[in-house]
């Protein structure tokens, strides 16, 4: 099938090119010229596992192209993917400008070449009421066929392509009986649904609302998980004990219930946000999800609080290493990154960071913390020197260090785990302060039983549990 997908960013390209490698036909089209001409040259403007060599096999085979010139990809297309990003308004509401203004280029390119009957396929995450909307401002610009379904899209970066290509489930609304919309939609998805995984036809408020009602409860439990671990930190109980505990009942299951800095990236935040607004709007009280918000937000400040207390408030003229910079492992993206936070809150009160991560630190030098930190050529140079190092990001490279290596370089053996990725008892043992999200405060023992240390949570971290 001939296809267009408008937007080349994390979820754009990665469709696009899992479209293509099922044997369609797919262009890519996006607003930022530079963007298409690095993929074509050849150069991925986003880092995603598996992806460069998706994307080199399939514009080799000749099935994926990109460009600019969005009207000639939507007159030789059947189906019409909008990919294109919807960011928190000031509101806190989604902005739709550009999933609107790409409705209405598409109507303008149907009216200026026809070409017959098209799908406008939504897979940005858009609220509910938007293909209403999107529909009217297509049916402005032409007299043409078409039909908008609601197609959301749940792939996680870090695991995209294996998502997109076997995704659990694929959502589609449709206005009831809109039987070429549905026929063209299964026809699609039919390759990626081999192994029985359902498609799951609805009206399309629905489909609409499935999205944020799932990207809600996945953030509810990983607020839930956190604001269980401020109490832990304010009872001396171990949270990851609690975790084991509680994730071996079958009816909660392990799955986003690991304490940490709370969530990042493009969609939790602003999608959490923009369902609170929805829920504003329509003077419901929404209450569960505005406290995931605030326990989110808390969740980072503790752990900044946690930092200056063990410094006795102060860390003006200290240095402070950070493992990892994006808002998760497997991606070199930093949106809503607790990195961020952390870092602007340490360098606010004097301190230096330097900052080691696999992939992320270009995107951190150019559209987030500029120079404002030191970026190292390697985690061990990250810790020469410093005060302390910061476990931000779970890389699996920073599972198994040479922690002796690392101590021997650092000025004192200062570990901030925000991720619980290591022992304490065995932090404790090679010498480390070590302090994690939820768990006792061990001191350095030198081979004695772990002692609880005298480093406590402070005034405020109990005062906010
Ligand atoms: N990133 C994720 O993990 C993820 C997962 C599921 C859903 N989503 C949703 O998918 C949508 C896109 O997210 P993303 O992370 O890929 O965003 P992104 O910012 O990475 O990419 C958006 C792309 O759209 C392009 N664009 C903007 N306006 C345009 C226009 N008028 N014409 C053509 N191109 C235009 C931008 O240049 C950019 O390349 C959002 O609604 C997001 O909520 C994202």
């Amino acid at each position: 099938m001939k296809l267009c997908v408008v937007g080349t960013g994390y979820v754009g390209l990665v469709t696009g090119t899992c479209l293509a490698e099922m044997g369609n036909d797919v262009t890519c089209v996006d607003i930022d010229a530079e963007k298409i001409r690095l993929l074509n040259s050849g150069i991925m403007p986003i880092y995603e596992p598996g992806l460069d060599e998706l994307v080199r096999a399939n514009t080799t085979e000749g099935r994926l192209s990109f460009t600019t010139d969005l009207a000639t990809a939507v007159q030789e297309s059947q189906a019409c993917f909008i990919a294109v990003g919807t960011p928190q308004g000031e509101d806190g509401s989604a902005d739709l400008n550009a999933v609107f203004a790409v409705g209405k280029a598409i109507g303008q390119a149907m009216t200026t070449k026809p070409t017959g009957y098209k799908a406008i396929v939504t897979k940005s995450t858009v609220p509910v009421g938007t293909a209403e909307k999107l529909q009217a401002i297509v049916a402005e610009q032409t007299t043409q066929p078409f039909s908008v379904v609601s197609n959301p899209e749940f792939l996680k970066q870090g695991d995209a392509v294996d998502d997109c290509l076997k995704p659990d489930r694929v959502i589609v609304g449709t206005v009831p009986n809109d039987q070429a919309a549905i026929d063209l939609m299964r026809e699609l998805y039919s390759p990626y649904l081999r192994t029985g995984n359902p498609i799951i036809m609805m009206d399309i408020r629905s489909a609409e609302m499935t999205k944020y009602v799932a990207n809600a409860f996945l953030a509810t439990k990983i607020s839930f998980i956190n604001e269980m671990s401020q109490l832990c930190d304010g009872l001396g109980a171990d949270i990851a004990q609690v975790q084991v505990g509680i994730s071996t009942d079958r009816r909660i299951g392990g799955q986003f219930l690991y304490p940490g800095l709370g969530y990042g990236g493009s969609c939790f935040p602003k999608d959490v946000k923009a369902l609170i607004r929805t829920a504003d709007e329509h003077h419901c009280p929404a209450s569960i999800i505005r406290s995931v918000d605030t326990v989110n937000q808390r969740q980072r400040s503790l752990f900044l609080d946690k930092i200056m207390h063990f410094f006795g408030g102060s860390v003006a003229g200290k240095t402070i290493a950070f493992w990892g910079l994006a808002f998760k492992p497997r991606t070199d993206d930093l949106r809503e990154a607790p990195s961020v936070t952390l870092a602007e809150g340490l360098i606010a009160s004097g301190a230096r960071v330097q900052a080691f991560d696999p992939k992320a630190m270009e995107a951190a030098r150019q559209h987030y913390l500029g120079e404002t930190i030191t970026y190292c050529a390697s985690a061990y140079d990250a810790v020469k020197n410093a005060d302390a190092l910061v476990l931000v990001t779970e890389w699996n490279e920073f599972r198994r260090p040479d922690f002796e290596k690392v101590k021997a370089l650092m000025k004192t053996p200062v570990l901030f785990d925000g991720r619980n990725q290591y022992d304490p008892d065995r932090m404790a043992e090679r010498g480390f302060h070590y302090l994690s999200v939820g768990r006792p405060v061990l001191s350095p023992c030198n081979g004695n039983p772990a002692e609880v240390a005298t480093v406590q949570p402070s005034e405020k971290t109990l005062a906010a549990v």
